[in-house]
């Protein structure tokens, strides 16, 4: 969704500019043409220089600087632009943002622009709660700005707060979530389900697996970024929480039972990537189980609710198979017995990877085998899939 569009990225006179250097980069490095304006200010902070360098394109500074090629038609970004980016923003440019003074290019391109436009805020705690700041990100949303952050940790000033630059990763969801908007799964509601359950044995064991949920996050970033509105089912895992997404957060089998059934409501398909314990511990011992106690051990198991085979509804419903044997007969008769639309097997060794080599097979009976890809790709094709039976 990002390649070959314009991002138009907007720097402030922050402490955290230094950091848009990284941003222009990734933006770069995933195909966009970035065009960076620099407010005067910024220019204190990071050199041109190194935007000019980073993304082989002139850098704008002055509104009247006849040396830049835009400097004719100062309008040009802001047609020019599918997104308009400014990261950091500081409050003196939010505050003017939201005031629609056009005194700098920045700001002149901001509000002469048609595309969306993302603000990650950067400031001293103080700044960003004082209240003049908040009514204007108030402002700035109820305009439709879309708003990234500040996040909580360590300021330049030494002070713990809100006001922190959120991570370069989050601002790069938002600009492919805001540039996938329209795309084929827009106006689709998507469950996607991930990670290990973990089913406890006593208060500090349990009963768990090696998934890593990757490809479950995958799949739900994949969707966010196609246009759907994404609910992801996690079991825990060591991911960070993905932006643009409504995560719900369980623990065990049963949990994820509940929250699938809650989830599915509304929803276009259900996407069931979590590995899903298939037995629990009969009983959970209330404290410790200790060593000294005996010589052997026995658990007693039950069977979980079968999530698969029991949420149904009028969505589509697509299930993994992780095996070690028999990969595609198995993942056949899962297919025909839990009566879904698509089936993705794939080996074990799948598990905790960074790339998965599946094979689809869809209600049809077609089987599309795929090399090994990054575990994103392999969501992507999963969506194609997806994409293309909730339009037949
Ligand atoms: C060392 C230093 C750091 C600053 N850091 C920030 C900051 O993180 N956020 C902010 O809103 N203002 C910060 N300021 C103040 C802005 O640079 C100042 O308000 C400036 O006018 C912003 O201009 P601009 O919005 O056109 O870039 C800082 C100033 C200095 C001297």
């Amino acid at each position: 969704m990002m390649k070959g569009k314009t991002v138009v990225l907007g720097v402030t006179g922050s402490i955290a500019a230094y950091k848009a250097a990284e941003l222009a980069s990734q933006l770069v490095q995933v195909g966009t043409r970035v065009e960076v304006i620099m407010t005067e200010a910024a220019t204190q902070f990071i050199s041109p220089l190194t935007f000019r360098n980073i993304t082989g394109r002139p850098v704008v500074t002055r509104m009247f600087e006849l040396a830049s090629e835009y400097s004719v038609e100062h309008v040009a970004l802001a047609e020019a632009a599918d997104v308009v980016v400014i990261a950091p923003a500081t409050a003196n440019t939010i505050a003017k943002i939201a005031a629609g003074i056009a005194d700098d290019m920045l700001s002149c391109t901001v509000l002469a622009t048609k595309a969306p436009v993302i603000v990650a805020p950067a400031m001293d705690v103080n700044m960003y709660e004082n209240q003049v700041t908040q009514e204007n990100i108030a402002k700035l949303k109820a305009r439709g700005f879309v708003m990234v952050g500040p996040g909580y940790g360590r300021l330049a000033s030494g002070k713990m707060g809100l006001g922190r630059l959120v991570d370069i990763s989050e601002i790069m969801a938002a600009i492919s979530q805001v540039l996938g908007k329209s795309g084929d799964l827009h106006g689709k509601r998507i469950v996607v389900t991930a990670g290990g359950t973990q089913e406890p044995l006593d208060p500090v064991r349990c009963l768990t697996n090696r998934s890593s949920g990757k490809m479950g996050y995958a799949i739900a970033e994949a969707a966010r970024d196609r246009g759907a509105e994404v609910v992801l089912v996690t079991a825990p895992t060591a991911l960070p929480r993905p932006y643009g997404i409504d995560v719900v957060q369980v623990t065990t089998a049963q949990d994820m039972y509940e929250a699938v059934q809650k989830a599915v409501g509304k929803a276009d398909a259900l996407i069931m990537a979590a590995a899903v314990a298939d037995y629990r511990p009969k009983k959970m011992a209330e404290s410790k189980i200790k060593r000294e106690k005996a010589d052997k051990l026995v658990l007693e198991l039950e069977r979980t609710p079968d999530i698969l085979g029991e949420v149904r509804g009028n969505f589509l419903r697509v299930g993994f198979a992780a095996e070690s044997e028999e990969l595609v007969a198995n993942a056949k008769e899962k297919l025909r017995k839990k009566q879904l639309d698509l089936i993705v097997a794939n080996d074990v060794s799948a598990i905790g990877a960074e790339t998965n080599s599946v094979v689809l097979i869809d209600r049809t009976g077609s089987i599309d085998e795929l090399p090994t890809l990054p575990k994103r790709e392999v969501a992507d094709r999963i969506l194609d899939k997806v994409a293309s039976l909730l339009s037949s």
